[in-house]
Formats: C-alpha cells, sequence, structure tokens
C-alpha cells in the first residue's frame, strides 16, 4: 500500500531511532513514518537479507537516513552492540521501538519446553534487553521515548499462552519503566494490535482472517499502517504527557467475540503433540548449539 502521510514532514527532524524487526510488515511501516518525518532509523533484526530491500527503499522514498543492522534481540551482547553501532554513527538514541517478536499457534498442553523458551526470551526477554540497553547507553542522560508492540491479550490468548504471558510481562514492565524513569524524561508505552494483515498472518494456519473478522465488531482487519500511525502520534509532541500507557488498535477485537470456542468440557480434548514446526516457524527453531 502506498505511504500517505497524516503528519507534518519534520516532525522527527534531529531525531535517532531504532525500530526491532524493522524490515516487514508493522515494524517497517513504523520506520517509515520515521523516515517521513526526518529521523535517522536504524532497522535491526536477525537477517540481513530482509532489512537490506527496506532500508534502500524507505532512503530513496524519504530521501531519508534509514540503515540496517543484524540483531538478535534474545542476546544482550547483540543489543548493547547495536546500540554502541548506532550511538557511534549518530550520537545518541532518542526512540526506541520494540517491534520484533514473534509466535506460533499450539495447543497450550503441546508447547515444547524449547517453544516456550524461544517465544519467552524474544517477546520478553528481548524486549527487556533493547529497554534496558538505550536507557542505560543514552536515554538516561537525555530523556527518550520508547513504545513496544505488544498483542490482544486482554482476555488471556488462548492457543498462544506463551506469548500472551511475554507480551502481558512487557506491559507491566513498561508500567514500572514509566515511573522509574520519569525523571530522566523516558516516555514509556505500548501499543496493542488486534488482527492485522500483515506479513505475520502468513504464520497462522488458514481460517485464522476469517475467524478474527467474525470477533471483530468493526468488521474488518486493521493494517499496519494504522498501527504505525498510533505508535507516531505517541513519539510525536501529541503524545508528551502519556506514559506507562497502552494503547489497544483492534477495531473492539479485545471487548468482544467468540475467537476460541472451548468446546464440549464433559469430554477430555484429544491431544496429539505436533512435531516441531521448524518449516513453518524457522524463526523459533531452537539448535542444539543454541541451547548449550
Ligand atoms: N524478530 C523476531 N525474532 C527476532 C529476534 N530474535 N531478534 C530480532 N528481531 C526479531
Amino acid at each position: 500500500m502506498a505511504f500517505e502521510p497524516i503528519y507534518k514532514p519534520g516532525l522527527f527532524k534531529d531525531k535517532v531511532a531504532i525500530v526491532t524487526g524493522g524490515g516487514t510488515g508493522i515494524g517497517c511501516a513504523i520506520a517509515e513514518e520515521l523516515a517521513y518525518g526526518g529521523a535517522k532509523v536504524a532497522i535491526a533484526s536477525r537477517k540481513m537479507n530482509r532489512l537490506i530491500p527496506a532500508a534502500k527503499g524507505l532512503s530513496r522514498d524519504h530521501n531519508a537516513e534509514v540503515e540496517p543492522f543484524t540483531c538478535n534481540i534474545r542476546e544482550r551482547e547483540d543489543c548493547d552492540k547495536l546500540v554502541d553501532d548506532v550511538i557511534a554513527k549518530w550520537g545518541q538514541v532518542d526512540i526506541l521501538v520494540n517491534n520484533g517478536g514473534g509466535q506460533f499457534p499450539a495447543p497450550a498442553s503441546a508447547i515444547r519446553d524449547k517453544g516456550w523458551k524461544a517465544v519467552i526470551d524474544t517477546n520478553l526477554n528481548g524486549t527487556w534487553n533493547m529497554t534496558q540497553a538505550v536507557a542505560q547507553k543514552s536515554m538516561l542522560r537525555r530523556g527518550g521515548r520508547i513504545v513496544s508492540i505488544v498483542a490482544d491479550m486482554w482476555r488471556g490468548f488462548p492457543t498462544m499462552v506463551h506469548t500472551g504471558a511475554a507480551r502481558a510481562g512487557v506491559v507491566n514492565m513498561s508500567m514500572s519503566l514509566a515511573v522509574e524513569w520519569a525523571s530522566s524524561n523516558i516516555l514509556i508505552n505500548c501499543v496493542a494490535p488486534g488482527t492485522i494483515l500483515s506479513t505475520g498472518m502468513n504464520n497462522y494456519p488458514p481460517g485464522t482472517v476469517d475467524a478474527a473478522w467474525q470477533a471483530i465488531p468493526l468488521k474488518r482487519l486493521g493494517t499496519s499502517e494504522q498501527i504505525a500511525q498510533v505508535v507516531a502520534m505517541l513519539l510525536s509532541p501529541a503524545g508528551d504527557f502519556i506514559t506507562g500507557e497502552t494503547i489497544k488498535v483492534d477495531g473492539g477485537g479485545s471487548l468482544w467475540g467468540d475467537r476460541w470456542p472451548i468446546g464440549n468440557p464433559s469430554k477430555p480434548p484429544e491431544i496429539t503433540i505436533p512435531p516441531w514446526p521448524e518449516e513453518r516457524w524457522p524463526e523459533f527453531a531452537v539448535t542444539d548449539e543454541e541451547e548449550s
């Protein structure tokens, strides 16, 4: 979809931003708002091949400085290095958007230790790693804004218990940090997307989009651009007095609808443990070397 600006040009002039998971989907749309607004933007993820085209395209379209950096947010050393490299290049970090993350659908009874730990490590520990790194290396001295992308887990997250637990942790973490770091003028918030039509949907089983549509009062799915615009609002002067907050952007989906029918409670569930879904969710394939 063509980018349609709603904010004034130059909104983020002289700002330096890091967007994790910035090469695709929601992260790329957020990077685009920032680039359009004149920020210098570091887009980071584990795979350079996804980042390079996005960085080139955004730089060209918005006459902006958008640079790709590889970083596995699960690794604290990678996060420290990313922040050090961005500071070496541009002198500071004013904005962090914690968008990198992921999960796979599975019945709770069948999630293996590896899968649980991988999802918690990426979504909760990865967000913490980046957040503390930017605070220690720049924001505690000069202030800044942090926005973390979480999920619609307000009624639990049946079929994705791991990510629900991790995202709830991020929301609570942000509330604590909003208070602890207020005196450094660090504003930290979350945005909770509902079902968004983005590349991430390819990871879910067929029927997911239809089921989500059924359960959304507005009867439409969201877009990456709608999430990016709300993130940009929080990062703009309009967000100057907002901290410790989570904004739901979900068409009312968290308030209504039956996305996960609970089945017949008089019958015990039939559980088959699926094989580790490496081909479908390579992001979460944890190899033996990584474990040791
Ligand atoms: N996006 C999804 N998983 C990620 C990871 N481990 N590091 C950075 N970005 C990610």
